[in-house]
């Protein structure tokens, strides 16, 4: 029987949440297409569940040539975009084969291209780099690649040129991605001629920028923004600043207790007693451990819901197992369920705070073992 840890995947939340974004898109100034960032197995969510989930998406974007492929194995028609591209020539071929748009970041992979004309034409999208200094082509060499594509678009390698950047401090309340934009904008609009422009993509939004930016990008180009974390309904911004949509998380955390115990004052609870009892108290023990994703380093305020009510985390987490304080509770039964996070006050967000880190790493951290259930009913 497999332990009782589970994570569900609420599919209305999902198509809730795509639909809440593609509003929001509507009414902004150039009504941006919307990717759906299903990188690290849709962050954690599991790449099946977004195929129906997301359905509403306009495109998706991944990072593993095997999610890409198994989007293509599920029947998704739709363009599906490798954010940082391809690795090798067999990538390549894979790409021609299953007809994926990709990121080309380095001469690298324009020279791959070149070499291994593909069969069919392939859609890049040319990376700028940020201030990020992760993947990336500077803008003062954005003329010369481009007019390396266009060679290769010329002779049937390449079939459209589209535009990508990504921001390091979108999150940043206090950081302005407009001076960056323009820039990008102009000189885009140096190299290409204003009757061509519409056929050129430019994304540069993920979540953060796209709430805080909602009108950015350029009238005469395409625009497509990527938003990732908000599609799980997760807020982007450090917690005292929420995202302003009404979106509703997408995984919950669930298990059972599998131990009850009373202790009386004095007793220890954990590795190394971090935990005493203070007086005499009841506690459970919940299948839910570090090695199942659970963030080790939760701080003093941490809680699981046990009959809809906190029950503070007590001691370490273990590998396998946490214990909670369920002294405040009456009738706590074996095997009854507890909640880790999901929606209301406890979700991912709330154990990111817990632990001094972001709910990305949160949800994208289960681990294989949590048995991860699609829930096609609740709202
Ligand atoms: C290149 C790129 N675009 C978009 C995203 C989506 O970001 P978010 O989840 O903040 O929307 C990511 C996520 O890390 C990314 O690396």
């Amino acid at each position: 029987m497999p332990r009782p840890i589970q994570s569900i995947i609420h599919l209305n939340a999902m198509s809730h949440n795509m639909q809440v974004i593609k509003d929001f898109l509507t009414k902004s100034t150039h009504q941006p297409a919307l990717c759906a960032v299903i990188k690290a197995n849709a962050y954690g969510h599991d790449i099946e569940h977004t195929v129906n989930g997301f359905a509403k998406a306009d495109m998706f974007a991944v990072i593993q040539m095997t999610e890409a492929i198994r989007l293509r194995q599920y029947g998704v028609k739709k363009n599906i975009l490798l954010l940082a591209g391809f690795y090798d020539l067999e990538d390549l071929n894979h790409i021609d084969q299953y007809q994926i748009q990709t990121m080309v970041h380095t001469q690298f992979q324009l020279d791959l291209i070149k070499h291994n004309p593909p069969k069919h034409p392939i859609s890049i999208y040319i990376k700028i780099n940020s201030e990020m200094n992760r993947l990336g082509f500077e803008l003062s060499e954005l003329p010369h690649i481009f007019k390396q594509a266009k060679i290769m678009q010329d002779k049937g390698y390449i079939d459209q040129i589209h535009f990508a950047t990504h921001f390091p401090s979108s999150d940043n309340l206090y950081n302005n991605v407009l001076p960056f934009t323009d820039q990008i904008f102009s000189t885009l609009n140096q190299m290409i001629p204003k009757e061509e422009r519409k056929k050129h993509i430019v994304t540069l939004a993920n979540s953060a920028t796209l709430l805080r930016y909602p009108n950015l990008g350029h009238p005469d180009y395409q625009m497509v923004v990527r938003a990732g974390i908000i599609s799980y309904g997760l807020n982007p911004f450090p917690k005292s600043f929420c995202a302003p949509l009404p979106l509703k998380p997408v995984m919950e955390l669930t298990s059972q207790i599998i131990a009850i115990r009373s202790l009386q004052a004095g007793d220890p609870v954990g590795y190394n007693s971090q935990f005493i009892a203070q007086q005499p108290m009841k506690i459970a023990v919940v299948a839910a451990g570090y090695a199942d994703g659970y963030p080790r380093e939760v701080n003093k305020n941490a809680y699981v819901l046990v009959h809809n009510t906190p029950c503070t985390i007590i001691g370490k987490i273990c590998m396998d197992s946490m214990m909670i304080d369920i002294t405040h509770l009456e009738d706590v039964q074996l095997f009854d369920s507890v909640i880790l996070f999901g929606e209301g006050v406890l979700t991912a967000d709330t154990v990111a705070e817990f632990s001094h880190s972001i709910p990305y790493t949160i949800v994208s951290k289960t681990t294989e073992r949590v048995i991860c259930t699609p829930n096609p009913t609740k709202d």
